[in-house]
């Protein structure tokens, strides 16, 4: 056995999530995958190829033509987003992607297509995955399942103050209105919603800096690591 384990982190919109885990995934020397940047490649490529929902849904054999993989970056020390050979870990995080993309991942056809990627990429071990359903779907097995939450006003604030540092014009209220409706769609639509495992442990980061959360996290992980080894 590696003595490596797989590490989901699952939450709400805007809680930090895949800073989370890309530290936890730095300190152990872990592959950190962000599960959303694959729904964000196939809706990227919906656009592109001008596929709707109902065309996939009802030829999901479509979704052979999309082949994403992940290349490290050393420079930037992250995994960016290839779709069938481009980089295009820019244009996935756009405005026109994130507008389409909580609609093509209701499509349960896609979601079978990015699950068994996102297991074959666990399947060794040492992978610390962000997304919605990571601990309930894709790795039910998972060693270590933390579920992020921090209240909607909190997560409003971060996201606003960080548009507003990127020079977008935004009001509060909106992106707290956004952050409810996504808080919404996520948790109630009908395949996989948000939801918290049942062995998760939940990490409210409400009032806790990068820094404590990511030191709370790796303890953790340190610890199922260390009581594996005694085993
Ligand atoms: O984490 P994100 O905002 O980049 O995710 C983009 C979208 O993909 C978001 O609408 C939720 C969805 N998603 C999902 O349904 N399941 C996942 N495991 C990850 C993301």
């Amino acid at each position: 056995m590696s003595g490596k384990i797989n590490i989901a982190i699952d939450g709400h919109s805007s809680c930090g999530k895949g800073t989370l885990a890309k530290n936890i995934a730095k300190e152990l020397g872990y592959i950190f995958i962000d599960s959303g940047a694959m729904y964000r490649a196939v809706t990227l490529y919906m656009l592109n190829t001008g596929l709707d929902l109902e065309e996939v849904a009802q030829d999901p054999a479509v979704l052979g033509n999309i082949k994403i993989h992940f290349e490290f970056n050393s420079e930037k020390s992250f995994y960016e987003t290839h779709l069938n050979g481009t980089n295009v870990e820019d244009e996935i995080r756009s405005m026109r992607v994130s507008r389409f993309v909580s609609q093509v991942s209701t499509l349960r056809v896609v979601r079978d297509f990015l699950v068994i990627q996102q297991q074959e990429i666990g399947k060794n071990k040492g992978v610390v995955m962000d997304g919605r359903d990571i601990g309930t779907v894709v790795f039910p097995d998972a060693e270590l399942k933390i579920f992020m939450t921090a209240s909607p006003e909190i997560r409003a604030k971060r996201r606003y103050e960080e548009l507003i540092k990127k020079g977008v014009h935004v009001n509060y209220q909106e992106v707290l209105h956004n952050i409810r409706e996504r808080d919404h769609i996520d948790s109630t639509r009908k395949e996989s919603p948000l939801a918290k495992a049942p062995d998760a442990i939940t990490l409210d980061n409400s009032s806790m800096t990068k820094t404590e959360q990511a030191r709370l996290s790796l303890s953790w992980a340190k610890g199922v690591i260390k009581s594996r080894e005694n085993q």
